[in-house]
């Protein structure tokens, strides 16, 4: 059988690196697109058996070059995404020109398959310019690469997030855990290996012209997700709710840091919940059931905020007497 060929923009992310993974172990040979090899590539390089992986570094999207790469493969697969804007990296630019330029080269190549990763929930919030640019990119695609799988996941976790990861770390050291919102807004949390499955599915089975929502097995309440999240590190903090005010003015300070955890345009975001919307299928109705609990899967790794890390509880018991 000749090995699938696949192209992956955006492959040094959370998602990337776990997709690359599965990819190579089931055969799969890809091509992953970098903006910088030096300080992407050993990230990316990992993550794949010799052979199965091939780095490309573009720093500035030439649409020629992308037809080149296209050109020798059937499938195509855009993970990039920002969080937050900055001077060059506009929300329109990375979630709404990107993907149109993409799907309509994947098109004039005659790709088998263009999958994009887009986000849930956002069909609401149309005050957020991230929720905007999504779906501008979302009907661009749709428009250009009529047989396009669009996957809509909620927020995805695993021990190399950016999200239980960050909020793991600022519980240990603050004493005090803001909720915006009351900690009202409810999630669907995804564990990425159940993400990557429904992604490798989708390929294998040739899934075409497809919205597909993407959530764990369970609607979990910001502030029950923080409840969780000290239980696991077995701290205790105060949950203080911040009035909408106040939340405004730190989104305000917070977006001004190089990470920011949070931003006024994350901010418009939250106040809408990340869950089923009802507007397009899930993966459970085409019988890709996930079954991860956010519970057991922080456990995995939640020792490592733990005081005195994962062997705590032994060491006490081996003090010498
Ligand atoms: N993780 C989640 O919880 C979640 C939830 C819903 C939707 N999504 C969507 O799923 C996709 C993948 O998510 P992820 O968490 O894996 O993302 P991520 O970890 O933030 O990585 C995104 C990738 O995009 C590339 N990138 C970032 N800024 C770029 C820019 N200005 N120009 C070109 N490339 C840029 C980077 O690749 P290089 O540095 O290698 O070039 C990076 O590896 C995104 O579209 C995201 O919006 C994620």
């Amino acid at each position: 059988m000749k090995q699938k060929e696949i192209l992956l923009f955006g492959a040094s992310g959370q998602i990337g690196r776990n997709l690359i993974r599965k990819l190579s172990k089931n055969n799969y040979k890809i091509k992953a697109v970098t903006r910088n090899i030096h300080t992407s590539g050993y990230i990316i390089k990992t993550q794949a058996n010799p052979g199965y992986l091939e780095l490309v570094e573009l720093n500035n999207f030439n649409p020629q070059k992308i037809e080149e790469l296209m050109k020798n493969v059937s499938i195509c697969i855009n993970l990039i995404g920002i969080l937050h804007e900055r001077k060059k990296n506009q929300f329109e630019n990375i979630h709404s020109e990107l993907p149109d330029m993409l799907s309509k080269i994947a098109n004039k190549c005659k790709l088998d398959q263009f999958i994009h990763l887009s986000s849930l929930g956002i069909e609401k919030a149309n005050d957020s310019n991230y929720a905007r640019s999504k779906l501008n990119g979302e009907k661009k695609i749709i428009k250009n690469f009529k047989n396009s799988v669009i996957i809509k996941p909620s927020i995805v976790y695993s021990v190399d997030d950016k999200f239980t990861t960050n909020f793991m770390t600022l519980l240990s050291r603050l004493p005090i855990m803001p909720l915006y919102y009351n900690g009202n807004t409810k999630f669907s949390p995804i564990h990425v290996s159940e993400l990557v499955e429904i992604i490798i599915n989708i390929i294998e089975n040739k899934k075409q012209n497809l919205i597909l929502e993407c959530l764990g097995p369970e609607t979990i309440s910001f502030k029950d997700i923080i409840k969780k999240l000290l239980k696991a590190i077995n701290k205790k903090r105060l949950l203080f709710p911040l009035p909408d005010t106040l939340a405004k003015i730190s989104a305000k300070i917070l977006q001004i840091l190089p990470n920011p955890l949070l931003t006024e345009d994350q901010l418009k975001l939250l106040k809408h919940d990340n869950v089923k919307t009802g507007l397009y299928k899930t993966n459970f109705d085409i019988n890709m059931k996930t079954k991860k609990k956010f519970d057991d899967e922080i456990l995995k790794y939640s020792y490592n905020w733990k005081n005195g890390g994962q062997f705590s509880k032994s060491a006490e018991n081996l003090k010498i007497k």
